[in-house]
Order: structure tokens, then sequence, then C-alpha cells
């Protein structure tokens, strides 16, 4: 049974027992009504009735008496069924035409001194509801007025009154339940619908599709869950990219030295079989010793990060002066400046704190930075590299900075160029040359020297890279 059909049941019978329970409230609050309401016209017209004879009685008119009884039987026949009085010397006065009078009345005429009621079946079958009261002259007993009414008549009217609501109550509750069907269906169908269309879209994530959207515009929480739903495909259709730029990357970066490697040892046996120049044998085994560099840093990185995420990478702690390993690094990058005709620069104080930390490892960070500024920058370009006591962090913090005035990033590629292989799809270097770890190793080596890492930049104008390290661990 789908979400909808059960939704619709469960409201139809929650809104059936609704009106079941409503409808018998209201219909024993009119019976009960109708009762009391009946009741009192019966204690009325008794009230009527005694004191008419009791003004006859004062007559001392025996007709007067037999009169009035006749004419409030006649009128209010059917309701009373008897009326009749019985005097002090024991004559009876009744209404006439009356076929209980020698049975039921005659027989329950007894001396009362105070009102009473009683309820009976007479030996017609009738059901009589009795008033008796004495007629008292001061102290003086007079004779006993009963009133015998028809139950059976009061019911039928009670019926009839309450069988009329009882037609209303079932039109309106008809149509209460119709509509709420109709209703239960409509919110049913409101509810259901997004949850299909997200059970939909999840198929199709399922079966590989990530070009999916779930389209639900609504400010409830099934519209805060589609949204989130979508913000998760978008996610997930990146976590895929880079799943496939991660495999792409990893087999250029192994299978492009391993393919160098193999043609050159080829090439190399082939010399030494046809006796090639010792020049050309000794180019083809300086492209595999640099094909096997690279090979082991690829290696190395994706091992060296495992082990950083993991904590189980050990530091080498020791004093670190920031200072040097600039000046070294510059050095190393300086022919490849003149090369690529780019301005390397230096800034630094007279002199600088060391810091305390793993020395081959902050090289590592400033190398990667300042390769990454020289891939990303063109001809005539400059990248500097500068250090301070942080001004921002006090003086227990050393700021340094790799700046270029390269290509840039987005303010969005600024915050994920730190994810693990995450490269920037740019006009220019569609795929960027490397495998985007050095960014990851970067971040996780400044992570473990309890430092910050950021990058300021501008689309165009050139990218900042950021961070700080404290001078005591
Ligand atoms: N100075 C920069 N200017 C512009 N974009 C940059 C700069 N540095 C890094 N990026 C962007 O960040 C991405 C990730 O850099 P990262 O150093 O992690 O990887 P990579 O340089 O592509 O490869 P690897 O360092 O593993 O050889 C780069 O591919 C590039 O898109
Ligand atoms: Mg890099």
């Amino acid at each position: 049974m789908n979400l909808r059909l059960k939704f619709t049941l469960s409201v139809s019978i929650l809104l059936l027992l609704v009106i079941f329970f409503v409808s018998y409230t209201i219909f024993s609050a009119q019976k009960n009504f109708l009762t009391l309401q009946f009741e009192e016209d019966r204690v009325r017209s008794y009230r009527f009735f005694f004191h008419s004879c009791e003004e006859a009685l004062k007559s001392e008119n025996d007709n007067h008496i037999v009169s009035i009884i006749d004419s409030i039987v006649s009128i209010q026949k059917p309701a009373i069924v008897y009326a009749g009085y019985v005097s002090e010397d024991k004559n009876i006065f009744t209404s006439r035409d009356d076929r209980n009078i020698g049975s039921a009345f005659v027989l329950r005429i007894k001396k009362v001194f105070s009102p009473k009621t009683d309820s009976y079946e007479s030996i017609t079958g009738e059901h009589i509801f009795e008033y008796a009261a004495p007629i008292m002259f001061g102290d003086k007993y007079k004779g006993t007025l009963v009133v015998g009414f028809s139950q059976d008549y009061m019911e039928s009217l009670i019926q009839q009154g309450i069988s009329l609501i009882y037609k209303q109550i079932k039109a309106v509750a008809f149509i209460a339940l119709i509509l709420g069907i109709f209703g239960a269906n409509f919110m049913a169908r409101q509810l259901s619908k997004p949850i299909q269309l997200l059970a939909q879209a999840a198929k199709k994530i399922g079966e590989g599709d990530m070009d999916v959207n779930v389209d639900v515009k609504r400010s409830d929480e099934l519209g805060v869950l589609s949204k989130t739903f979508n913000e998760m495909i978008i996610k997930v259709r990146e976590t895929d990219e880079l799943k496939d730029g991660f495999v792409s990357s990893v087999s250029h970066e192994l299978r492009s030295p391993l393919a160098a490697i193999d043609g050159y040892c080829d090439l190399l046996i082939e010399g030494v079989e046809k006796n090639y120049p010792p020049q050309q044998q000794l180019k083809g085994l300086k492209i595999i010793k640099d094909a096997s560099i690279r090979l082991t840093n690829f290696i190395n990185n994706i091992l060296d990060l495992a082990k950083m995420k993991a904590g189980k990478f050990e530091m080498k702690a020791g004093p670190v002066f920031v200072d040097e390993i600039i000046r070294e690094i510059t050095l190393l990058f300086e022919s490849l400046a003149v090369a690529q005709n780019k301005i390397l620069s230096f800034k630094l104080p007279q002199s600088m704190p060391p810091i305390y930390g793993d020395s081959e490892k902050i090289k590592q960070v400033v190398t990667n930075l300042v390769s990454n500024a020289f891939k990303f920058t063109k001809e005539g370009d400059g990248i500097t590299i500068s250090a301070m006591i942080s001004p921002s962090y006090g003086n227990d913090f050393v700021e340094i900075w790799i700046a270029d005035t390269g290509i840039g990033l987005s303010k969005r590629d600024t915050e994920k160029v730190f994810e693990k292989f995450y490269q920037v799809k740019d006009s220019e270097f569609k795929k960027p040359k490397g495998t985007g770890l050095g960014l990851s190793i970067v971040y996780e080596i400044i992570k473990l020297h309890h430092g910050r890492i950021w990058a300021e930049s501008e689309l165009g104008a050139g990218t900042s890279f950021k961070f700080v390290l404290p001078i005591r661990s």
C-alpha cells in the first residue's frame, strides 16, 4: 500500500471516529434536552391541573371539578391518560371515557399526604407516569388529586424529535466525511509527491546518474529536505568529478614516468647491442632517473598525506630558520625564473627568530607554494616570498606568504584548493600539470605545526598563499 493511500485511509478512519463520537454526543445531548423539556411540560401541566382543581374545590361544587378534570384530560390527550380526584370521604371524580379507570386508577388511589410520583405498566400494557398530591385547605386534608401521563406518548414525541436531528446529523456527517476524504487525499498527494520525487532522484543516483535535481518549491520541512538533497547531489557530483580527476591524475602520474622508463630502457638495451654513442645512452639514463624520481615523489606524497591524515606522521622537530629556508629556495628556483622569464624575489626582516618544527617539511611547504606560483603565472609575472613576525597573530607567530601576479583564484576556489586532488579547471590550464596533492600536503604540514594557512586571491590579479606558524610549539 503506498503512502498516499495509507495517509488517506488513516485520516478517513480518524475522521469517521471523530464524526461518530461528535454525532453520538450531539444525539444524546439532544435526547436528554428533549426528555427534560417534556418532563418540565408534564410538571407544568400537572401544576396547572392541581391549581384549577383547588379553585374548583373551594366552590364546593362537585360538577365543577368533574368538568375541569374532563376538559383538561380531553385537551391534553393522549399525553394525559387519566385524571381523578378522591375526596376525603372516598368519593371518586374521574375523567370520563377512560377505560383504565376501573382497573389502574381506582386500584391505585390511596390517601396521600405528600406529593408522590410513580411509574408502572397498566393492564393494557401502557407505561404510565403518575403524579399524586393531597389538596389541603390549611391543615385540613380535602382529598387526593391523581394524574396519569402516558410515558409511551412522551417517548414517541422524543423519538420524533431526535429522528429529525438524526437525519440532519447523518447528512452533515456524510458531507464532512466526503470532504474529509477529498481533503486527506489532496494533503496526501501534497506530501507524497515531493517524497516520490526524492525517491526517484535517489534511485537515479543509485543507478549512477548524477544529473538530477529535485524541483520542490516549498518552505516547509519537505522543501528544506529537497533543498538539502539538491545540495547533497551537488556535493556527490563534485566528489564524483574529483574521483574521476583523481583516477586520471593518478594514472597519468604513474603511467607517464613508467612509459618513459620502459621506452628508454628499450633504447638503452638497443644502444648497448648496437653500440650507440655514450652521450645518447647517458641522456636516456638521465630521463629514466628523472622519471623514477617523479614516481618516487608521487608515491611518497600519497603515503605522507595518508600518514599525516591518520596522525601517524613523525616529525623530526628542531629549530627552523625560516629566513634561511626562503633564501635557499629562492636560489633553487632562480634558474627556472630566468628560463621562464619571471621575476622572483624575497622580502625578509633584518632578523627572525627560529620556529620549532620539522625543517624539511617547512621547506616542502615553501617549495610547493613557490612551484605552484611558477605553474600558475605567465611570462613577465612576479613572485615574491616574504616573511615577518605576524602583525595580526601577535609576537608568537611568524607569517610567511608567497604572492604571485598570476591567473588568480575565484573566491570558492580559494577554499577548495586545499582539498585532496582538487585542481581548478581554467580556460588556459584546462588540466593543470600535477596531481592536486601539493596544497593538501601543505595544509596537513601546517596543521601538524599548529599553524594556519589560507589563500587571498582575485581572478586574473594573482594569488597570495599565507601561513602562520607558532614560534614555540
Ligand atoms: N598560485 C596559484 N595560482 C592560481 N591557482 C593555483 C595556485 N596554486 C594552486 N592553484 C590551484 O590549486 C590547485 C591545487 O594545487 P596543488 O598544488 O594542490 O596541485 P597541483 O599543483 O595541481 O599538483 P601537484 O602540486 O600535486 O603537483 C591547482 O591545480 C591550481 O588549480
Ligand atoms: Mg602544486
